[in-house]
Order: structure tokens, then sequence, then C-alpha cells
């Protein structure tokens, strides 16, 4: 669902800023260390509860400042979405009450970040991999969250068992459920995000045969209880878990070896640009509320046919994009989209004409 509304108070450089976003593009330029990443930033809190570039959202507090506040109102419901913290956690708030947590928000507000590090989806660990997945399949299967939380929950049990010496056979059974759930969604998901990462890559570029396998996190010829009951002892010696769903991977190969290794940084960005927009249309697909993008250092390693190509790409999706520039640029008049400019200088935000 678009924004119609942004106010943020207190994130890093922008103090007090209002903002009434178009419903398509909207670009904010300026000079570096302007407060533009920082725009993008208070959308991502206001869709995911956290920050894309801070785990600790202390880090986002001017100095000698307690509190900050992130609220928009959404276009359509004139539902109003808030995200506080201060150095002592975070609040999330639908229409002014406390949400029980961020997923709630996220729910109204699908959001997907494309940024100059992206790519790093390909060459870090799996958890952002993982991340990555999961966010999807939150948004299209109801059921994943509360199946997810009792995986956290008998996890977290097992663990505490492992290292206390306890009887570990109930959590396994509960593990073992919630795991098998799990991985059904995520491959069931994968299904759909295939084919339409397929599609944009084609008109993206042209990637030699991709293929994307999810690793479920113990050995596939295997079954889990009994991954589990035969890794017990070893296990105990870990302290941990060291198989499961909690481990899983998704394994994204090009011409049968890993992207990371064999495709130039632009084309993992453009590869990082087919996997969004292609997420972004299967969580569409099953979602009353569209995702929005936010697109920072829009330029940074794309040259400029790429460039038209996601915007073209962008256009044709139809959601609200936020995106940031060093430079003000304009929309090919084909693209028959609107276009909200906006300048920003030391933290003010101005729209433009
Ligand atoms: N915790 C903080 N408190 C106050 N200011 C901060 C804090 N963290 C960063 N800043 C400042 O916020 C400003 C905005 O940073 P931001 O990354 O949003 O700029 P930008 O316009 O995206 O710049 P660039 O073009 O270099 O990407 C910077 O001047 C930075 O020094
Ligand atoms: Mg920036």
């Amino acid at each position: 669902m678009a924004l119609s509304r942004l106010d943020i108070n207190n994130l890093r450089n922008l103090r007090t800023a209002r903002l009434l976003p178009g419903a398509q593009f909207n670009l904010f330029w300026g000079a570096n260390g302007a407060g533009k990443t920082s725009i993008l930033e208070a959308v991502h809190l206001l869709g995911r509860g956290c920050s894309f570039r801070s785990v600790d959202l202390r880090h986002l507090l001017p100095p000698g400042v307690e509190t900050c506040v992130v609220t928009g109102k959404l276009a359509g419901s004139g539902m109003a979405l808030g995200t506080e913290f201060d150095r002592n956690g975070a609040n999330y708030r639908i229409d002014g009450n406390l949400a029980a947590n961020r997923a709630a928000l996220s729910e109204r507000l699908p959001v997907i970040f494309l940024g100059p590090d992206s790519h790093r989806l390909l060459s870090d660990g799996p958890q952002l991999r993982r991340r990555f997945i999961d966010w999807g399949v939150f948004h299209v299967e109801p059921q994943f969250l509360p199946l997810w939380r009792r995986h956290q929950r008998a996890l977290k049990q097992r663990n505490m068992a492992l290292r206390t010496g306890h009887e570990l056979s109930s959590w396994d059974d509960e593990l073992v459920r919630s795991a098998q759930g799990i991985t059904r969604f995520r491959l069931a998901y994968l299904t759909r995000l295939i084919p339409r990462i397929e599609y944009y890559l084609k008109r993206l570029c042209d990637l030699e045969a991709i293929s994307l396998n999810l690793a479920p996190g113990w050995r596939e010829d295997a079954d889990y209880f009994d991954v589990l009951r035969t890794g017990q002892e070893q296990d105990r010696v870990f302290g941990y878990t060291r198989y499961g769903a909690h481990r899983a991977d998704l394994i994204i190969k090009t011409a049968g070896k890993p992207a990371k290794d064999v495709v130039s940084r632009g084309q993992q960005k453009l590869l990082m640009c087919a996997l969004m927009l292609a997420q972004a249309m299967v969580v569409n697909d099953c979602n009353s509320n569209p995702s929005v993008f936010l697109v920072d250092d829009f330029a940074s390693e794309l040259d400029q046919q790429h460039r038209f190509k996601l915007l073209q790409l962008l256009a044709e999706m139809n959601c609200q994009v936020f995106m940031t520039a060093t430079e003000q640029l304009t929309l090919p008049h084909e693209f028959n989209a609107e276009l909200t400019v906006f300048h920003v200088e030391q933290g003010e935000i101005k729209p433009q004409a």
C-alpha cells in the first residue's frame, strides 16, 4: 500500500520532516550526506521495524536526543503506522494503538529495499538469503509466522536441554514437525518465485540459466528426525542444534556455478533487481497491500541502458517507489508514470515543482 504521508522526527540528521509522497516514483536528490538514505531508512522502519544499515537502532538517534518517531499514513485506508524507539527499545503503532509486534506493520506495508550493498545477498552467509525467502513466505502464507514462532520456541528449548543435559525427545518431535512445515512453505514459495525471476532476468539482461535451490538445513536424502537423533551427542558437545530449518540456505547459481563467483558486480546487481522485482510480483499477487520499493543510490554501478530498464519495470509494476540520487533525473514520457521530486539539503526535504 502506498504511503500518502510520512513524518520523521529525529532520525540521523532529519530532525522534523513531513512529506507528501506521490503514488508512483518519488525521487530524493541532493549532495552526499544530505539525508537521502535516511528517508528510505524511515520508510524501512515503518514497513519492517528495523533499519537496513544499523542493527542497533540507537545509532540512528542524533546526539543528545532520546527518541525517534516515524509515522506514515496509508493511501486509501488512511491507516496510520508508527515506529518509535529510544535507547531501550522500539514500539510499533497502528492508528495510535500499540501493535503486538512489527509483523503487524509489515503485513500492511511490504517494503523491498535495493541498495548499493544488496549484492551481499549473494556473497554473505545464508542468513540474508533465509531472511529474503522468509519475508516472501510471510507475505503469501498466513500460517508461516505462527509456525516459525513454534519452531523458534522448540529450537530454543532443545538448545537449552542440550546444554543442561536434559531429555531431548519432547523437543525433537515439535522441532521436526515445525521444520518440515517451514521447509514445505519455503519450497512452495520458490516454485512461484523462480518463473518470475526468469521473466525479469530476461527483461533486464541476458545472464545464463539461473537456478535457485533450497538447501533445507540438513542432508536432503536423510530424514530430519534421524539426523537429530544420530547427531544428538555431537549437538551436546557443541551446545546447540547443528542442523535444521534454522540453517537453511538458498543456493543461487548461473550456468551451474555459484552466481557470486561468475557474474560481474553490475550483473550481480541486475540479478538482485530481478530477485526483488519477482518477489514483489509474487507478494502483490497474494496480498491486498502492494509492495513499496526503496531504491538507494539509484545510479550506482548500473549503466544507462540498465537503469532505464529497471525504471521501466518498476513503472510497469505500478507500485510506489522511493529512490535517491545525487543528481536530479526525469522519467521518459513513454513510461507514463508520475514522478514527485524532493530536494534534500542538510536534513531539510523540499518538494520541487
Ligand atoms: N546518528 C546520527 N545522528 C545525526 N546525524 C547522523 C547520524 N548518523 C549519520 N548522521 C548524518 O546523517 C547525514 C545523512 O546521512 P545519509 O546517509 O542519509 O546521507 P545521504 O544523503 O544518503 O548521503 P550519500 O549521498 O553520501 O549517500 C550524514 O551527514 C551523516 O553524517
Ligand atoms: Mg545515501
